[in-house]
């Protein structure tokens, strides 16, 4: 069974030596950078990052952090939403369908709103990443168009 648990003095070791493929690696951000960023936004926001590490059972299989943007902190649109920053499958988990699991976990979390009511959620990748364009297009995310600071694809589900 697919869970989120809270990354912990004993865990938090594990989830920042989860690897990526070669080619994923420039993807995105290593779970070493985006747990520092946790920590800032811990510091500095008003509502912290939603970090987690993913598990099957007692096996440590992915990372996904995720936010929660006023309407005026929104960057992609005018609405209160929620954004998934990052989302990993450790290599040695890939393709076995836990990546779609744990976006389906990660979405009826959302739905529990959390950190309060929203309308959408915004997510963005690499244009080359076809593997999560492909995973995010099943859930009913839509292409809005590039963020071209970053050069990613931005993509968004209505609520
Ligand atoms: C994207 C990711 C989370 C998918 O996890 P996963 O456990 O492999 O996903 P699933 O096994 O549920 O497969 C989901 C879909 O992706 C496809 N897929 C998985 N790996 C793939 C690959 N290397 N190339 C192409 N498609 C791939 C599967 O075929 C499946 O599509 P289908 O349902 O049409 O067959 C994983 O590949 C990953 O961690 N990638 C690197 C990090 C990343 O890119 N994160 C997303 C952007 S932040």
């Amino acid at each position: 069974m697919i869970e989120f648990r809270k990354i912990t003095w004993e865990n938090f070791d594990e989830c920042i030596h989860l690897q990526l493929t070669d080619e994923q690696k420039g993807f995105l951000a290593s779970n070493v950078y985006s747990l520092a960023q946790s920590y800032v936004a811990l510091l500095n926001d008003e509502r912290p990052a939603m970090t987690f590490a993913i598990y099957d059972d007692e096996t440590m299989i992915g990372f996904i952090m995720m936010y929660n943007d006023t309407a005026e902190e929104n960057e992609y649109g005018d609405e209160a939403a929620y954004g998934i920053l990052r989302f990993m499958i450790d290599r040695k988990y890939q393709n076995k369908g836990f990546g779609t699991k744990a976006l389906q976990k990660a979405l009826e979390y959302i739905r529990s709103f959390p950190q309060g009511e929203a309308s959408a959620v915004y997510l963005s990748y690499a244009p080359q990443n076809e593997a999560a364009r492909r995973l995010y297009a099943t859930f009913g995310f839509k292409e809005i168009g590039m963020d071209e600071e970053a050069d990613e694809m931005v993509a968004k589900l209505i609520l």
